[in-house]
């Protein structure tokens, strides 16, 4: 296995800049997804790590090994594309085969790593069957036991599991976290799906428009993102304008200051973000106020049942609030009915100034 680095790395394409001057440190053994908007120079990020795509400037490392000029065939990296086509007139271990006959590996040796492979995809059974034979999550494992059994130094995966239907999307993707463990692989892998990179990374680089807005563990970027960019592609969802009020303290276009306990790296001052679980509705004053308590009257405008949570949208002066009440028998939380006025309540630790 080996680290990966990407040093100012740049690529343009018809005078158009796809990828801006990229860093990126990336450890052995991690797990590392790239979230983004469709167009923001993911794949093409991912192509260069691969071999695929040629930069204009700037350089690539696995470990101490400059591959920027290497052919991706002598950087020893597992590729798995959208699309992942098989050869469909192939079984599934001769397709597992195809890379190790390609480099004139042993007939015993090719024979034992294709059973290895097939066995850590969970696929083994099948080996005799032809592609057409098999379900989409059963083709998606064997284009991942394709990737990995000349044990490549890194696994590199461009939305992977996109034509998977939601289950088995889940499915696939904890069985690729256990392999990338088992196997210690350093893996890059991108998505524009904010619950799949959450679930699966190690580390989550943000990007937009060619450069990295954010990265960090997902629990960090979840709870402290940088920017308004990060906070919204991680699906926070409100947003309220006003300003900023001297320290801590933050006025609302009503006039209401409020405080906050935290400060995106790149915020500009004029949002603050509450996430719709760090809600708590009430008639009148919040019933167990913490000392840090912020509180605002708003109009309820829908109230969803979603199944393990409700949720409320609510009016306040203009700006939509979101609070999600979690259901569960343990306790009968207050229901609020449509064109209600009621208190929402958050702490200020639990706001951050975008
Ligand atoms: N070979 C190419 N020739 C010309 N333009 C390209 C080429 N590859 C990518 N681009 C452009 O570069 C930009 C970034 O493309 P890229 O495929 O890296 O985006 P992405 O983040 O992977 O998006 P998506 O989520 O839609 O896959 C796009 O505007 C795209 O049109
Ligand atoms: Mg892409």
């Amino acid at each position: 296995m080996s680290s990966i680095t990407l040093q100012a790395l740049s690529k343009s394409y018809g005078g158009t800049v796809t990828v801006d001057r990229l860093d990126l440190d990336m450890r052995e053994a991690e797990f590392l997804a790239f979230l983004g908007p469709s167009g923001c120079g993911k794949s093409t990020t991912l192509r260069m790590i691969a071999g695929l795509a040629m930069p204009d400037s700037g350089r690539i490392l696995f470990g101490e090994r400059d591959v920027t000029r290497l052919p991706p065939y002598r950087r020893n990296a597992g590729l798995v594309f959208q699309g992942y086509a098989l050869f469909p007139n192939m079984t599934v271990a001769g397709n597992v085969a195809f890379g190790l006959q390609m480099r004139r590996t042993g007939k015993a040796e090719t024979e034992e790593r294709v059973r290895r492979a097939l066995e850590l995809v969970r696929m083994a059974h099948l080996a005799d069957r032809l592609p057409r034979q098999l379900s989409g999550g059963q083709q998606q494992r064997v284009a991942l036991a394709r990737a990995i059994v000349y044990s490549p130094d890194a696994l590199l995966l461009d939305e992977p599991l996109s034509a998977l239907d939601a289950k088995l999307r889940a499915e696939v993707r904890s069985e690729l976290r256990r392999l990338q463990q088992d196997l210690a692989l350093t893996t890059v892998f991108v998505t524009h799906d904010q619950d799949e990179a959450i679930s699966v990374a190690d580390r989550i680089a943000v990007m937009s428009a060619g450069r990295i807005e954010q990265v960090g563990r997902p629990e960090e970027i979840y709870a402290a993102p940088a920017s308004l960019f990060v906070a919204e592609f991680l699906g926070m969802s409100n947003f309220l304008p006003g300003a900023s009020d001297g320290p801590g303290r933050f006025r609302l276009a009503s006039g209401q200051v409020l405080g906050f306990g935290r400060t995106g790296a790149r915020a500009r001052g004029a949002t603050l973000a509450v996430r719709p679980e760090n809600i708590r509705l009430s008639r009148g004053a919040p019933a167990e106020a913490p000392g840090d308590c912020q509180a605002v009257d708003a109009v309820v405008e829908e109230v969803l049942y979603r199944g393990s949570l409700v949720e409320y949208r609510l009016d306040l002066g203009g700006t939509r609030l979101t609070v999600h009440r979690q259901n569960g028998d343990h306790d009968r939380p207050e229901a609020f009915a449509r064109g209600e006025t009621v208190t929402a309540a958050w702490r200020a630790r639990s706001a951050i100034l975008l």
